[in-house]
């Protein structure tokens, strides 16, 4: 079992306590050592995270609050797009847009499994074999917060995106998933990707009338953290050990 998970979830305390690097400061490693060309984020907020990029980025999220701080002086080309990501993908190309494929992918929109998993096979279809999407709250450490409808306020909220994981595993077994001790709530990068694939797109419905009614409790809590072999982030925090696992 891992060392991370800490107990049963009879009282949703306590599932694990993450003492990883804070996940802003980790994926900007990943921009500083792997010096992408193509970003594309789903769920931007402030810009916090869009702020790591210096590369050509797309960032989605219908309810953009970005500092501009987060945009100026970062980066040749920023383009936001103010819309909900399955309306992006409808009716944008990101192939197009950067000129190139998307090399990293921050995927961190709708805190909902089915909405994720959606995120990941259209984002999925513009990268490379080795591009690297991250996967971000596939860690929460209670069970409050892995209910599906946003609480509201400022409390810590993962949704039920957790279930993403076992999906990939079993659909997609080809994937290499690593997932970190990122603080506070994990962070999942996956590469070896297959945008040819259609394994998720065309089994979807299926997938999804399998997954919907599972929650975490009803998987096993020990077992979901068992299966996520857990890492730490100081696995990869200088170039050359990254450059081990990824590259671009
Ligand atoms: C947790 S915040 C993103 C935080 C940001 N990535 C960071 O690390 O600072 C989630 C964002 O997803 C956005 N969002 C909600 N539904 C979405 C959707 N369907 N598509 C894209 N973004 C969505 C919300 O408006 C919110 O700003």
């Amino acid at each position: 079992m891992s060392d991370l998970y800490k107990q049963d979830d009879s009282n949703h305390k306590d599932y694990v306590k993450l003492n990883g690097e804070i996940y802003y400061s980790f994926l900007k490693k990943f921009h500083d050592f792997l010096n992408p060309k193509g970003y594309l984020e789903i769920g931007t907020a402030t810009g916090a995270s869009l702020a790591n990029s210096r590369c050509n980025s797309i960032a989605i999220d219908p309810m953009f609050t970005v500092s501009p701080d987060s945009i100026n002086n970062k980066r040749p080309v920023t383009m936001l797009f103010s819309m909900p990501s399955d309306l992006f993908f409808a009716e944008y190309n990101p192939t197009s847009l950067l000129s190139k494929k998307i090399d990293i992918a921050f995927l961190d929109g709708l805190h909902e499994a089915e909405t994720l998993l959606r995120d990941f096979y259209n984002t999925e279809r513009h990268c490379k074999r080795n591009s690297i999407i991250f996967l971000h709250d596939m860690l929460p450490f209670n069970g409050e917060m892995t209910i599906r409808e946003y609480p509201g306020g400022a409390v810590p909220w993962t949704g039920d995106v957790w279930k993403v994981l076992p999906i990939l595993r079993k659909n997609r077994p080809g994937l290499d998933i690593y997932v970190f001790d990122a603080a506070p709530t994990g962070l999942v990068a996956i590469t070896n990707l297959d945008p040819e694939s259609r394994e998720l797109s065309d089994n979807y419905y299926k997938i999804w009338k399998e997954w919907s009614n599972i929650e975490l409790k009803e998987y096993g809590v020990a077992r979901y953290f068992d299966e996520c072999n857990i890492i730490s982030t100081s696995s990869v925090n200088t170039a050359s050990k990254m450059r081990k696992l990824f590259w671009l």
